[in-house]
């Protein structure tokens, strides 16, 4: 041991560069680098779905500090539906996500190699990137500052068939719909009768989903199905090519039924081989898409510039 000291300064005296490229053991391995043995290989097995879906905490009390509008608040919606774009557009192996309430589920295709499939790796970086996301659109769709900062707990689940991931994605929208439903009913009877937050609860007790469809028609003459899709349905974030931007391709919001099979057979593109399929709004693009095109315009811009791209792995 004592002749390895000796050398190495004898290297550092002679030639410092030198020294530096030298392997000198007792440099290279410490004594405690046997604690590296301790991490755990979290490689997600080939050929599964994998999807992770992130919530936010507490967001009962969140929405409340913010005042959102009940039941449902258009413009925070679309903070969760741009803080979700930004995420699909950093990872471009994400096919779909689908995106209500407080929550967000990500859909990497099967043959992801991102991040050499590591769980823990996958799972961080699409939360910690939604969360900075969301803070970075909050002020693009909502007025006054936010009080406190939002996050996001996250969980990555694995399906091995194209059957649990449809399954997957059709618990979430069915959630919508049990959840949307009862709130609509709720505020209806809340806000516009008077009743108490008790008594509403009380009044809708042991009702089926056609007693409440019934309540808001006969009551406030408001016909369910005629409420923004976006609230019934939730939001599907696909990557498209737009037909009337000569083919561009950006992350577009759909607000359709994905239990039913005309959905997989329209968007062939989910489950089969992955070339984004076209799309067109005859209401003009919305505000989601026009964003994303401003932003791609600039950067293009940016990009005239050499630039030094950091490699993640
Ligand atoms: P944890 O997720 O367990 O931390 O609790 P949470 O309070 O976030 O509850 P949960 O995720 O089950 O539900 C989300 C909550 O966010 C809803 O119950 C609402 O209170 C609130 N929320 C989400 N979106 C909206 C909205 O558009 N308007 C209003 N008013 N509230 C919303
Ligand atoms: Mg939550």
């Amino acid at each position: 041991m004592r002749s390895i000291g000796f050398l190495n300064t004898f290297y550092k005296f002679l030639n410092p560069p030198f020294s530096r490229v030298l392997p000198i053991r007792r440099m290279a391995c410490s004594r405690f680098e046997y604690v590296k043995s301790f991490e755990q290989d979290d490689s997600i097995l080939p050929n599964v779905w994998i999807v992770i879906r992130i919530d936010g905490k507490k967001f009962h009390k969140f929405s409340k500090t913010h005042d959102f509008d009940k039941p449902n608040d258009e413009n925070a919606l679309n903070v969760m539906n741009a803080a979700a774009t930004a995420v699909m557009q950093e990872f471009r192996d994400i096919v779909l996500a689908y995106g209500q309430s407080d929550e967000y589920s990500f859909v990497f295709r099967k043959e992801t190699t991102a991040f050499k499939r590591r769980s823990a790796k996958l799972l961080t970086y699409v939360t910690s990137l939604f969360s900075s996301s969301y803070v970075m659109q909050w002020p693009r769709w909502k007025s006054g500052p936010l009080a406190y900062a939002p996050c996001f707990d996250g969980r990555v689940v694995l399906y091995p068939s194209d059957e649990n991931l449809r399954d997957y994605l059709s618990w979430r929208q069915a959630d919508v719909h049990v959840n949307n439903l009862y709130n609509t009913a709720f505020w209806k009877l809340v806000l516009d009768k008077g009743l108490s937050n008790q008594q509403a609860e009380e009044r809708l007790r042991g009702t089926f989903s056609a007693d409440k469809n019934e309540l808001l028609f006969q009551e406030f003459g408001i016909n369910y199905n005629n409420l923004p899709a976006m609230y019934r349905k939730g939001t599907i974030l696909l990557r498209k090519r737009l037909v009337d931007r000569k083919g561009r391709q950006a992350i577009v919001p759909l607000h359709e039924d994905l239990i039913s099979s005309q959905f997989w057979k329209h968007h062939t593109e989910i489950l089969g081989k992955y070339v984004p399929g076209s799309y067109s709004s005859p209401e003009g693009l919305p505000k989601l898409v026009e964003n994303q095109l401003n932003e791609k315009h600039s950067s293009e811009q940016e990009d005239e510039q050499p630039q030094i791209k950091a490699d993640i792995s």
